[in-house]
């Protein structure tokens, strides 16, 4: 199965996943990072089913969700139905569906270790920013859990944030920080008894 089909089956029940694995305290570090202000345009990439993007509604920004699976967009849907500013669009990594210098932030949330490559990931995320944009990207440290691979189809077992960063550079984003987030994604295996709780960081760059 690829990852598409993975989360096409599994969408209906992400909601609860995501709560299992990490809470709200991601988004609100991410949100502050980028110094978020109402009436901005915002990407959420890789959005599922909306923890990212139901933040920024709140707080007042446009954004545009994007995501590879039908399925994630469609709860999305359902959950912001009657909300304004949020469009849905379906695209993949490589080749978002967004033009270039579009938005003021590209935020992602546990997308980037499920992307083939998230060097170009990342710079076609910069590729969407307006001059003075930001790039925000929260994810797992590296770790040895192979079973997030096998029952979830993570590509990358985390990164350490040293690659991050250069990846940040390399991509032309300025003032690069790679910090804590203060929080660990846990999660049980379905097949033994092994769990997992890996800590978890914010990246930020600026266009
Ligand atoms: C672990 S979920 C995270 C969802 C959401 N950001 C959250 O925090 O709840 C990863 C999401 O990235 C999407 N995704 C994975 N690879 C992708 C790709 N190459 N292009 C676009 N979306 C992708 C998946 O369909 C899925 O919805």
């Amino acid at each position: 199965m690829n990852s598409k089909k993975y989360f096409n089956e599994i969408a209906h029940q992400w909601d609860n996943m995501q709560r299992s694995f990490f809470s709200e305290t991601v988004k609100d570090k991410a949100f502050s990072v980028a110094g978020v202000k109402k009436g901005k345009i915002a990407a959420d990439i890789g959005a599922g089913s909306g923890f990212i993007s139901g933040g920024l509604i709140g707080k007042g920004l446009k954004v545009i969700a994007v995501d590879q699976s039908e399925a994630m967009l469609g709860e999305m849907r359902k959950k912001f139905s009657g909300a304004e500013g949020i469009e849905y669009r379906l695209g993949e990594a490589e080749k978002l569906p967004i033009p270039d210098e579009a938005v003021d932030y590209a935020f992602a949330n546990m997308y980037i270790h499920h992307v083939e490559s998230p060097q170009k990931a990342i710079k076609e995320m910069v590729r969407i920013l307006k001059p003075g944009g930001k790039v925000v990207i929260t994810d797992m440290d590296e770790h040895q859990y192979k079973f997030l691979k096998e029952e979830q189809h993570d590509r990358w077992m985390g990164f350490k944030r040293e690659d991050v960063r250069r990846w940040f550079e390399e991509a032309g984003l300025n003032n690069v920080i790679v910090d804590c987030i203060g929080e660990s994604c846990c999660a049980q295996s379905s097949c033994g008894d092994e769990q997992a709780s890996i800590s978890m960081f914010v990246a930020s760059g600026e266009k």
